[in-house]
């Protein structure tokens, strides 16, 4: 009685725990979820890439204390559509350079609303065959993408700095397991030492996940790099079965690869445990005509790498790959007599989290979208758009620092000052939008074409913009 007296009360849109026709409940929240995504993304090409600061001001009204009562769905879609997309960044109008990010392909977003609507915990089988399936295809897609070995496994989990984590816990495990030490159970005081080498320009996020393994952000020895930022081959330090060495295949600012050929090899053989961040670069691979920048990479024993960069699966999705796919299922996996499992894999068996989101879906959608030939397609375009950017900003008279191997180009348009003020710049304009970084001691702007929208006209548009600003300025 209580029950169905607070059932009424709440009104027909907001009733909690009580079984009706389960389209009542939610057909029209997410009708308009769909008319406001359509004309959301109608939107992208009137609107500026940046966020307007009125927009971001109307954010306050998102905030307020939490009602005491419930809310009618819809009401709270045509605000959050009203509030909340106009102080979006226009990440999908084919114009947004900043970072690294990837666009979502069709296929990808069209998964994210199902996922959704299945609402499937992608923990164990029993909770989601469909989920662990469509994961399981994914992560070998992936792994033939990037040209790894057969027998290869892993996890798909929330992005390349997870990616990273999960697999040097893998490599963790794998090294200890060596010494005969239990680093799981026994943790790391008192543990025998362990060595991490890196390129003097591994990605923060590669710090930051030896950091959470206990094995030291600053305790890592830094191999010297070149004007690239590509590991020295020549000074890397003496390996052993004792040291887990970083390797870089794309580097966040240059694009440039570590010389895998050269130390890969060496590496192994000394017994050392050779790892991969290829957050971006790895998905060269797909491309005929960019493979040979990642020779060498698919003899290492892990590999780290995005979904939601280079294959435009959407956010957030990452991959971590191991060539012995048992030291990351030792590293991650739990017992517990509530937990039934069966003789197939398990995803929670290798991934860091227990419950999570089915996110291999988009995964899977994108890159069935793409097919092989078009992961390569998208990579040759995009770096062909990166290769226009840095041929027309150099005729402009503008330093391109890198060489422009990749996807990414950076620039400068004089001391740093002017730099600064000529990205601020072109932010404000709105036509595109662009991230800064120092390069070895040098402020530029990072321009990162990684969007499967973007076409040959957004990059004449944002080109003539960002050179007109920077004469301006
Ligand atoms: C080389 C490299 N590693 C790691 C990361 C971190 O990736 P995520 O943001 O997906 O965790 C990035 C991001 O740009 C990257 O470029």
């Amino acid at each position: 009685m209580a029950m169905l007296h607070s059932a009424m009360s709440l009104g027909a849109g907001a009733v909690a725990g009580v079984k009706q026709n389960l389209y009542d409940q939610y057909g029209p929240v997410l009708e308009r979820a769909l008319g406001a995504s359509v004309e959301y993304l109608q939107g992208m090409e009137e609107r500026p890439v940046r966020t307007e600061a009125d927009a971001v001001a109307g954010l306050e009204g998102l905030r307020g204390p939490l009602q005491d009562s419930p809310e009618d769905p819809e009401v709270i879609l045509e605000q959050l559509d009203r509030l909340g997309s106009p102080a979006t960044v226009a990440k999908n109008s084919g114009r947004y350079f900043g970072f690294v990010n990837g666009g979502c392909l069709p296929a990808a977003m069209g998964a994210a609303w199902l996922v959704s609507a299945w609402d499937q915990n992608a923990s164990f089988r029993v909770q989601s065959p469909t989920a662990a399936v469509l994961e399981e295809t994914a992560l070998e897609w992936t792994r033939e993408l990037l040209g790894l070995p057969s027998g290869t496994g892993g996890a798909v989990v929330t992005g390349a700095t997870m990616a990273n984590f999960s697999a040097l816990a893998a490599a963790r495990h794998a090294l200890y397991e060596r010494l005969g030490w239990d680093v799981e159970n026994h943790g790391l005081m008192g543990a025998p030492e362990l060595r991490v080498v890196t390129g003097g320009e591994a990605h923060p996020a590669v710090t930051k996940a030896l950091g959470l393994l206990g094995l030291g952000r600053n305790r890592v020895v830094r191999v010297p790099v070149d004007g690239q930022g590509r590991m020295r081959a020549d000074a890397l330090p003496a390996l052993d079965e004792r040291t887990i060495l970083c390797l870089q295949a794309g580097n966040v600012n240059t694009g440039a690869f570590d010389p895998a050929t050269e130390i890969v090899p060496a590496a192994r053989a000394a017994g050392a445990w050779v790892h991969v961040d290829g957050a971006f670069g790895l998905w060269a691979t797909a491309s005929p005509q960019y493979r040979h920048l990642t020779v060498g990479f698919e003899q290492a024993d892990s590999w780290a790498t995005d979904g939601h960069k280079w294959p435009n699966s959407g956010y957030d999705c990452g991959l971590a790959l191991v060539r012995e796919p048992q030291q990351l299922r030792a590293a991650m996996s739990i017992d517990a007599p509530y937990l039934v499992t069966g003789e197939q894999r398990e995803p929670a068996d290798y991934t860091p989290e227990f419950s999570r989101r089915a996110r291999g879906v988009e995964l899977w959608a994108a890159l069935r979208q793409l097919g092989r030939r078009g992961m390569g397609a998208l990579v040759e375009r995009t770096s062909a758009h990166a290769r226009r950017f840095a041929d027309g900003l150099r005729a402009a008279g503008f330093d391109v620092l890198n060489e422009v191997v990749i996807n990414q180009v950076l620039v400068s348009f004089g001391s740093r000052e002017k730099t600064l003020r000529t990205i601020e710049g072109i932010q404000q304009d709105g036509t595109c939008w662009c991230g800064s970084t120092v390069w070895q001691g040098r402020t530029a702007m990072r321009i990162s074409v990684s969007s499967w929208v973007t076409t040959e006209e957004d990059v004449e548009r944002s080109l003539a913009a960002m050179i007109r600003v920077a004469r301006e300025g």
